[in-house]
This record gives structure tokens, C-alpha cells and sequence, in this order.
């Protein structure tokens, strides 16, 4: 790295920033899957954490979920789910990430037979210990996998219900093509109606009116991704209009080939649109970047100024379930970069 590299990153760093799209079990890394599965006696069919790390290698989305569900296997007591949880956001607190909304897949857990109070118990442990060691903050965001039924998404809503002082909003992630929003209009509506805040994944690889249905039918407060909204001109000036936050993880977006090249990403086209958009990570061990990584990779090939990391990390503090008084402190020390 060059010196003007290293100085870049540091600033990144120095930027206090929420990140607001990150998979818990995405940032199950190569070394921890071998730990667990030594643990727990399970064969895996890689020889090494090399081999591993060589299948990491997808062509779209679907090959990248193949891989993801098989990694989770290995999670199976609290203890494991407080490890993962632990390493990812002692990493994220090096990146300047002072508020998490975290995302998890209950469905891959309990279809396994691993219960709901196992995987809070372990993620909950190491969430408050960040809260005590950094004062970093945290919400939890389970998703609905979208490839399963509405009905297998209407019974995992109830069986959180026992959890919901720990639960902030609810998703929908998993495979996007041919499983649209308004699938599980359903579900959603029992979600608010029980007091659940609403976010879906929409227009990573599917089209357009996928996000149209996000708003409509699932009344979701954020998209996840979203960037396929460029080619609908009026969608992006309702996006704008609401103030409709994106949460847009630009090397994930790379290395699941929805651009062919970080050059060609679209973010720095939708935030001069006037957008909220905000950078993520959505499943760093996977595409071998976290929050950090992904500003220095969209400012390099790009070209941001430091003016645009500022806005992008400010997006991040507003388009939070933060309350107003944490967002207007975080959007305070922001202001105060400006002028370092
Ligand atoms: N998209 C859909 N489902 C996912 C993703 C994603 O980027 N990451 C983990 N599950
Ligand atoms: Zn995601």
C-alpha cells in the first residue's frame, strides 16, 4: 500500500460509522469454520483453510448462498455463535463502526435443530460486551429467507415473538429472483402490526419493481442493495422524494458479478442523484472485505473526495434505527471531521 493509501484508510478508519448491512454468518471466516468443525467432529469437504478459501469464488448470487448455508453448519452452540459474533465486531470496531444493525438468518439455525435461545444467547453476550468494552451499540435484524414458503416465514415471526426485546426490525434476504416482496405482504403486516420496524433486500440482482413492492406491500423503512433502482427514473426520484435510505455493499455487489468492475459500480452516480446511500459490508469473510475495505474501494476506483466519505458515513448514522439524540451526536463528531 502506498503512503497516500495508508493515510486514506486511516481516515476512513477515523470515521465513526454504522454499519447497516452485514450478515452475522457472512462473516464466518475460513480458519473459524476448521476451529468449529474440529470441535464438534464434523468432516468438511475441503482439506485445508486454503482449499476453503479457494471455493470462495462465485459467479452470482446463488453459487455465493450455497456456500453460505453450507458454512453455517458448523455454528451449533452459543458459545460458537458468541465467537463469531465477538471477532466480527472486535474488526469492525477497528474500522471506525460505532453502531451495528446486525442482520441473522434464524431459519438456516433452527431447520438444523439449533434453537432460537442458543443462537441469541451467544450473538446477545457479545453484542453487550461490545457495548461495555467500545460503547458501540447494536440492533438485530432477523431475516426471512425468502426461497422457503410465506408460511415458514409467518411461523419463525412467531417463534421470535419470546425474543422481541432483542429484536428491532425484521428482513427478508436469501435468493431474489422469483421470490418478490409482495410474497410475504403477510407476514409483514403481522410484523409491524406486533411493532417490528421493516427492511428487505431488493434490486441487488432482481429488477426494479421488486424495490416498488418493498415500499408498497412490505412498507420497509430501508432497501438492502436497491442498486438495480437506476434504470426506473421515477422510482429513483421516489427514492430520493422519501428519502428512502440504500444500503449498498458495493464489493459484495463486485464479487457477485451484479458489476462487472468496482469502476463500473453505480454509488457514486446514486448519491449525486441525491440518494442516501451508505456503504456496508454484507458478508466480509466471504468477499474478503469489511466496512473499511469497501470505502477505500469505492473512493479509489471511483474517485470520492474525502467530502463524499464524510456524507456516505453520515447516511449511515441517519438511515440507522438510532434515536435522535445518538444521531445527532454521531452526525456532530462527522461534522467535525470536516474540518480536521
Ligand atoms: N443477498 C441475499 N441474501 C443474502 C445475502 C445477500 O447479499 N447475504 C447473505 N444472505
Ligand atoms: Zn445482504
Amino acid at each position: 500500500m502506498t503512503l497516500s493509501e495508508l493515510k486514506n484508510q486511516a481516515f476512513i478508519r477515523s470515521l465513526p460509522k454504522a454499519e447497516l448491512h452485514l450478515h452475522i454468518e457472512g462473516t464466518l471466516e475460513p480458519e473459524m469454520v476448521f476451529d468449529l468443525a474440529q470441535k464438534h467432529g464434523i468432516q468438511l469437504p475441503y482439506v485445508d483453510v486454503d482449499a476453503l478459501r479457494r471455493a470462495y469464488s462465485f459467479s452470482n448470487l446463488q453459487s455465493f448462498l450455497d456456500i453460505y448455508y453450507q458454512g453455517v453448519q458448523v455454528l451449533r452452540d452459543s458459545d460458537d455463535f458468541f465467537q463469531l459474533t465477538h471477532a466480527y465486531l472486535q474488526r469492525a470496531h477497528t474500522d471506525g463502526v460505532v453502531h451495528v444493525e446486525m442482520f441473522f438468518d434464524p431459519q438456516s439455525h433452527m431447520e438444523r435443530g439449533v434453537s432460537l435461545s442458543i443462537v441469541f444467547d451467544g450473538i446477545i453476550r457479545a453484542l453487550e460486551s461490545a457495548k461495555h468494552k467500545y460503547g458501540m451499540t447494536h440492533r438485530l435484524i432477523p431475516c426471512f429467507l425468502r426461497h422457503l414458503s410465506a408460511e415458514a416465514a409467518m411461523q419463525t415471526l412467531e417463534a421470535l415473538l419470546p425474543y422481541r426485546d432483542h429484536i428491532c426490525a425484521v428482513g427478508l434476504d436469501s435468493s431474489e429472483n422469483g421470490h418478490p416482496p409482495s410474497k410475504f405482504s403477510r407476514v409483514f403486516d403481522r410484523a409491524r402490526s406486533e411493532n417490528f420496524l421493516t427492511v428487505a433486500h431488493a434490486g441487488e440482482e432482481g429488477p426494479p419493481f421488486y424495490i416498488r413492492e418493498a415500499l408498497d406491500y412490505l412498507k420497509v423503512s430501508r432497501i438492502d442493495h436497491g442498486v438495480g433502482c437506476e434504470v426506473d427514473d421515477t422510482l429513483c426520484e421516489r427514492l430520493v422524494q422519501e428519502r428512502m435510505p440504500l444500503t449498498v455493499c458495493p464489493v459484495s455487489n463486485v464479487k457477485l458479478a451484479v458489476f462487472k468492475s468496482m469502476e463500473e459500480h453505480n454509488l457514486k452516480r446514486l448519491l449525486r442523484r441525491g440518494l442516501c446511500v451508505t456503504v456496508n459490508s454484507d458478508d466480509p469473510a466471504y468477499f474478503g472485505a469489511y466496512i473499511a475495505d469497501n470505502y477505500l474501494a469505492v473512493q479509489q476506483a471511483l474517485e470520492l473526495s474525502r467530502e463524499d466519505m464524510i456524507s456516505l458515513a453520515s447516511n449511515s448514522i441517519e438511515a440507522s434505527f438510532l434515536g435522535e439524540a445518538d444521531k445527532f451526536y454521531w452526525l456532530g463528531k462527522l461534522t467535525a471531521c470536516a474540518y480536521e
